[in-house]
């Protein structure tokens, strides 16, 4: 039974959960080598982005605002356009994602429906197109 009450933070396990969440994420995104050319994007060192990211997932799936009360509103996709994004990219960062999801989060209904909520975000993410879909 799930509890509307209860927010997907608590419901997935919290802190600890978000925690191991986006340390296998990034994990996938420094070893895949379908995602170098993402990997490539960011910087040698990922300790930032991993600590803003938790903070982002955190206040996203109901827990408290660490992210907006230390940045402001996300804007995401204007944060995201100096990078080039297209279907490849989405693609490639959607499959760390399922990666990290299947390992850290148990419960498989929560799991889908943050896979298909994050998918959303990953799709309007997008900024151009593939260079070979001209
Ligand atoms: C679709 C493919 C995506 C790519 C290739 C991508 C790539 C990047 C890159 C290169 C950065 C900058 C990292 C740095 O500062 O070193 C970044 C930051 C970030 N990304 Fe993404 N991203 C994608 C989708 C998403 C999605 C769907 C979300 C949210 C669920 C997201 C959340 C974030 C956040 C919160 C930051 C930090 C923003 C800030 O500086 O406040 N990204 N992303």
């Amino acid at each position: 039974m799930t509890d509307a009450n209860v927010s997907m933070f608590e419901r997935i396990g919290g802190a600890e959960t978000i925690d191991r969440l986006v340390e296998s994420f990034y994990h996938r995104m420094d070893t895949l080598p379908e995602a170098q050319g993402i990997r490539d994007m960011h910087d040698a060192d990922l300790g930032p982005v991993k600590r803003v990211f938790k903070r982002y997932l955190t206040e996203w799936l109901g827990g408290p605002d660490l992210y907006s009360s230390e940045r402001g509103h996300p804007r995401l996709r204007q944060r995201h356009m100096g990078f080039p994004i297209g279907n490849a990219a989405r693609d490639a960062w959607m499959l760390c994602l399922d990666g990290a999801l299947a390992e850290t989060v148990a419960d498989e209904a929560a799991r889908q429906a943050i896979r298909d909520s994050v998918a959303k975000l990953a799709d309007w993410m997008r900024n151009r197109q593939d260079a070979e879909e001209g």
